[in-house]
């Protein structure tokens, strides 16, 4: 796997920054419902804060969606609420592009080339295909198996530069950056797709589950106390800080201290997170102290920073008429990089034009 520390100068960069730019932005959310903070704080927040010095596309990835059943009922309502995300999050939805995948047919055209370069070693190692087959591999969809291989498209059918994720989607950014490699290698294109830049940063990159400071907060958890979804409302946003999980002994009196101790560490990081300050600062503060004085500042700042995300959510989510037209409108921007984007690379390997 290509190293992401050791970049080399990307030649893409220089069309954005004639333009005071620092590059275009691809990521994606899946809708499979359930919306959580580690979704908001590892991506979506930080969508709004990239806005004013990217390009940016964000994309519902409603054809990821489908490589585990999904109810054709709920699929819609699941994809406007991802949107409807974005927009409470602070996204402009006209300055940037905000659409859903399945409207621009190019990421899945581009995708089946990817799936002629990557190897079938590649997708083996990925650690997110195993955890999710466990042990039904043989019965799990082709799709959730090449499922890296339409994200690498996601992001290269825009020649995106840099892409906001967190800490989890590493891997597949390896990838993609592998990807991107061997097609320029194996085409004699050099520099034809840059080679993509992961940005993960912030204090809660890797936001764990109320109730395991072990396990990643996910949308999949059976318990719905394991995370707090951005819908919630302040009451069950306090309940659930109320009964997450911690250990006996008073707060950490260091970060290190904290570090050894899972579940204090991960609603410090929410803390430090939602309050914008950094951990060693929130440490320092409640040093010592009992947790219950702790989850009563938590509650409060979670609240007062989620609060207006999930009922703006709630509001765009009543009119989806508005959703629509915003998912229709950045889907034909959207198209109008990628069409130009997939012809060149339909060129490139040398098929007929049509
Ligand atoms: P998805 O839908 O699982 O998650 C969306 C975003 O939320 C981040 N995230 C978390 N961050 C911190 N703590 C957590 N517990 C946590 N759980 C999820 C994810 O890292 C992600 O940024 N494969 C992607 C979707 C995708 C995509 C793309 C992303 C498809 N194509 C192209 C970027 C670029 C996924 O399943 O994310």
């Amino acid at each position: 796997m290509s190293d992401v520390s050791t970049a080399a100068p990307n030649p893409h960069l220089a069309q954005y920054e004639a333009r005071g730019l620092k590059g275009r932005i691809l990521s994606g959310v899946q809708p499979t419902g359930n919306l959580h903070l580690g979704n908001y704080l590892g991506a979506i927040r930080n969508f709004a804060r990239l806005q004013d010095d990217y390009e940016c596309l964000y994309c519902v990835v409603d054809q990821h969606a489908i490589t585990v059943p999904q109810d054709p009922k709920l699929l819609a309502a699941q994809t406007r609420e991802i949107a409807s995300a974005f927009l409470a999050a602070g996204v402009d939805g006209k300055k940037q592009i905000i659409f859903n995948q399945s409207m621009v047919p190019a990421h899945a055209q581009l995708a089946w080339v990817f799936n002629c370069v990557a190897r079938m070693g590649w997708m083996s190692r990925m650690t997110q295909f195993k955890e999710k087959a466990g042990k039904d591999r043989e019965n799990v969809s082709l799709g959730l198996f090449a499922y890296p291989a339409l994200m690498a498209a996601d992001i290269l059918i825009y020649k995106a530069t840099h892409v906001p994720v967190g800490e989890d989607q590493k891997q597949h950014l390896e990838l993609t950056r592998d990807i991107a490699i061997k097609f320029n290698n194996d085409f004699a294109a050099p520099d034809f797709f840059p080679v993509t830049e992961p940005l993960i940063f912030g204090e809660a990159t890797r936001v764990m589950s109320l109730r395991d400071g072990t396990k990643k907060m996910s949308k999949s958890d059976p318990s719905d106390q394991s995370r707090i979804n951005l819908t919630d409302d302040a009451d069950a946003i306090a309940m659930k800080i109320r009964r997450a999980k911690t250990d006996p002994l008073p707060m950490p009196e260091t970060v290190e201290d904290a570090e050894k101790r899972p579940d204090a560490d991960n609603l410090l990081g929410i803390f430090a997170a939602l309050a914008d300050r950094e951990k060693a600062d929130v440490v320092r503060e409640f040093a010592g102290q009992q947790f219950s004085a702790f989850k009563a500042a938590l509650t409060e700042v979670a609240v007062a920073k989620l609060g207006p995300v999930g009922a703006e959510m709630q509001r765009l989510m009543k009119d989806p008429a508005h959703v629509d037209g915003i998912l229709r409108d950045g889907a034909a921007r959207a198209r109008a990089i990628a069409d130009p984007i997939l012809a060149d690379v339909y060129r490139t390997v040398g098929f007929l034009k049509p």
